[in-house]
């Protein structure tokens, strides 16, 4: 017997007697509670030992219940009483904090210095200018639209990445909107499709179709062409995206979990209340690069000329780079590419697709843009990046690596008030933002929430350009990854990317000074097939380079020669 067990008969015998005869003593409000407290406490203690599935309440009867109600409350007892400012994941409390402060529009500013260790391995940094420039008005929107674009949209360079109705409530997708029309960027729908709650309030859309093809397929789930035309060519869809794949479940179809489909979102989807919504892995459009092309030129034509491009995790380099061959060969390019980190979030996903598969952001539009440098096709297509962007600085990295615009969706939540308590999946999100319970979902005010996203939008931009003028440039077209420092091993701050080599203008079609991991990838590239074995295995020239320069650096100050390389 364990010692729970016994303290349960102890209780169970002793206890209730000694209670009922307190009772027959004196009764009274404490003698009937004391009674009620034993009473309870056996009745429940016996269903756990002769009843109970679980052989820790088995073992110990009743406090095995305290065990799991303070599991169940894990997430918010780590982030209340044991977390520090910069320990939480996915988002600190130093960046949450950042993200309502803006979105409250209330100070932001810290005081008495960084709490960050600025020594630390893999630290981004900046070096600023001791000439500080103001980024002018001209160049603080963005254009997207290559040449077989008829419809060109100008957008912002904070924008609200793809959440489908479904995955947020009504009322959440409604506040972003709203909020996207007050501060002048657009909102992607996500792959659920454009829902009433996205039209009602007019801000700019990014109409996004996924593998499910929801709101644009037939009975029996194809692509149907006069269902896509009557949305596409609403003047509220500027943009149409496509999605291949997404960051947090790269390889994955999108998962709407069974709890969190209602009856209007099985009609909007066409799809089985009762099931689990699980998008096939493979948009059954875009089997091959070549496939891929040709459905992005189907789009546009029956969207009337409007900006179509697809969105992606970068995964074996090799598949993007047949993609750019297909590009080559048929002609045709996206208006725009979306490269999604892995770091990314989502409604629902398995765990291991998560935490182990996809390219970091900051890696994959590093490589995307160097590809489509390689290529020479650079200026014919945007990038749009988007991976954890709380603050300013996250958006400039991004830009710096090689984007155009970014995307933002969590920080997007927090600014409607998600306190990041990872329910997103369950219907039983606690702020009303992830969940289709009706009671839930009224906790949002529309337009206050809007004002929210306005403000977090606007401050995030007002201080990007800020740090853009900072470091000595008038234009963030004009940043380059150069300019982003990380903090290496070797106590030695090197610009991020500069492991694998940067491409200069059509350095792969014309196999002229490429060599190492550029050269494999291209070489095994091939427009016909997405799939190819992964068989490069890096290692970098610049990597060695790196660390003799660091080496060098430190014999120096200690008087010594540099070694020679
Ligand atoms: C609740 C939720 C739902 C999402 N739904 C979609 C979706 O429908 N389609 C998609 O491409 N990405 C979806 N995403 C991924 C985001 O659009 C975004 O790419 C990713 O979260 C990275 O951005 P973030 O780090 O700013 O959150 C979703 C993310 C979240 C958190
Ligand atoms: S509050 Fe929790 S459940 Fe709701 S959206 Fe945020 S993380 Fe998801």
């Amino acid at each position: 017997m364990t010692a729970m067990q016994k303290f349960f008969w102890f209780i169970a015998s002793f206890g209730n007697i000694f209670a009922l005869y307190l009772v027959f003593q004196d009764v009274s409000v404490s003698t009937l509670i004391l009674l009620i407290l034993t009473a309870s406490y056996s009745s429940i203690g016996y269903f756990d030992m002769y009843h109970s599935k679980h052989s820790l309440n088995r073992l110990y009867p009743v406090v095995a219940h305290i065990r799991y109600f303070l599991e169940s409350y894990r997430v918010e007892i780590q982030q209340y009483f044991i977390a520090n400012d910069i320990e939480e994941q996915p988002f600190s409390r130093e960046q949450r904090s950042l993200v309502y402060q803006r979105a409250k529009n209330v100070r932001d500013t810290i005081a008495f210095g960084t709490q960050r260790d600025l020594l630390e391995d893999n630290y981004l940094s900046l070096w600023q200018s001791l000439h500080p420039k103001v980024v002018t008005d001209d160049a603080k929107r963005v254009r997207f639209g290559g040449p077989g674009c008829l419809k060109p949209y100008d957008a912002s360079y904070l924008n609200i990445s793809a959440m489908s109705f479904g995955s947020l409530s009504a009322s959440a997708i409604e506040a972003l909107n709203l909020g996207a029309l007050k501060a002048g960027c657009y909102q992607n729908t996500g792959e659920g499709g454009a829902s009433p709650y996205h039209l009602k309030h007019r801000g700019d859309l990014v109409w996004q179709i996924g593998s499910g093809l929801f709101g644009c397929r037939d009975n029996k789930g194809n692509f149907n062409p006069e269902s896509y035309r009557a949305m596409a060519t609403k003047a509220q869809i500027k943009m149409i995206e496509i999605k291949l794949s997404q960051g947090a479940k790269p390889g994955h179809g999108g998962v709407l979990p069974a709890a969190k489909i209602t009856d209007e979102i099985a009609a909007i989807r066409h799809i089985d209340k009762h099931k689990d919504c699980v998008s096939p892995a493979v948009n059954p459009e875009c089997t091959t690069p070549k496939d891929l092309l040709n459905f992005v030129v189907k789009l546009r034509t029956l969207s009337g000329g409007k900006p179509v491009g697809f969105k992606l995790c970068i995964g074996n380099p090799v598949e993007f780079l047949s993609l750019c061959k297909a590009m080559i060969e048929t002609g045709i390019t996206p208006d725009f590419i979306t490269v999604d980190g892995a770091e990314g979030g989502t409604g629902a996903a398995p765990v291991e697709f998560t935490n182990r598969l996809g390219m970091m952001c900051l890696e994959g539009v590093y490589f995307v843009h160097n590809a489509l440098i390689g290529v020479g096709l650079r200026e014919k297509i945007k990038i749009i990046a988007s991976g954890k962007t709380a603050s300013s600085f996250d958006l400039l990295a991004k830009i710096a690596m090689g984007a155009d615009s970014v995307n933002a969706a969590r920080t997007m939540m927090m600014s409607l008030g998600c306190i990041q308590s990872r329910h997103c999946n369950t219907n039983m999100c606690p702020t009303g933002i992830a969940t289709q319970d009706p009671v839930r979902n009224k906790a949002i005010n529309v337009v206050e929430k809007s004002e929210r996203v306005k403000h977090f939008h606007r401050n995030t931009i007002k201080n990007f350009y800020e740090l853009v003028g900072s470091i000595g440039l008038d234009n963030p077209a004009k940043l380059m990854p150069q300019m982003l420092k990380r903090r290496t091993p070797y106590g030695l701050l090197m610009s991020v990317g500069s492991l694998i080599e940067p491409l200069k203008h059509n350095d792969l079609v014309d196999e002229v000074s490429i060599d190492g991991p550029w050269s494999a990838w291209w070489h095994m590239a091939n427009s016909e097939h997405f799939y190819s074995e992964d068989t490069y295995i890096l290692s970098p020239a610049e990597f060695t380079r790196a660390k003799h320069a660091s080496q060098s650096i430190n014999q120096t100050k200690a008087g010594e020669s540099p070694p020679l390389s």
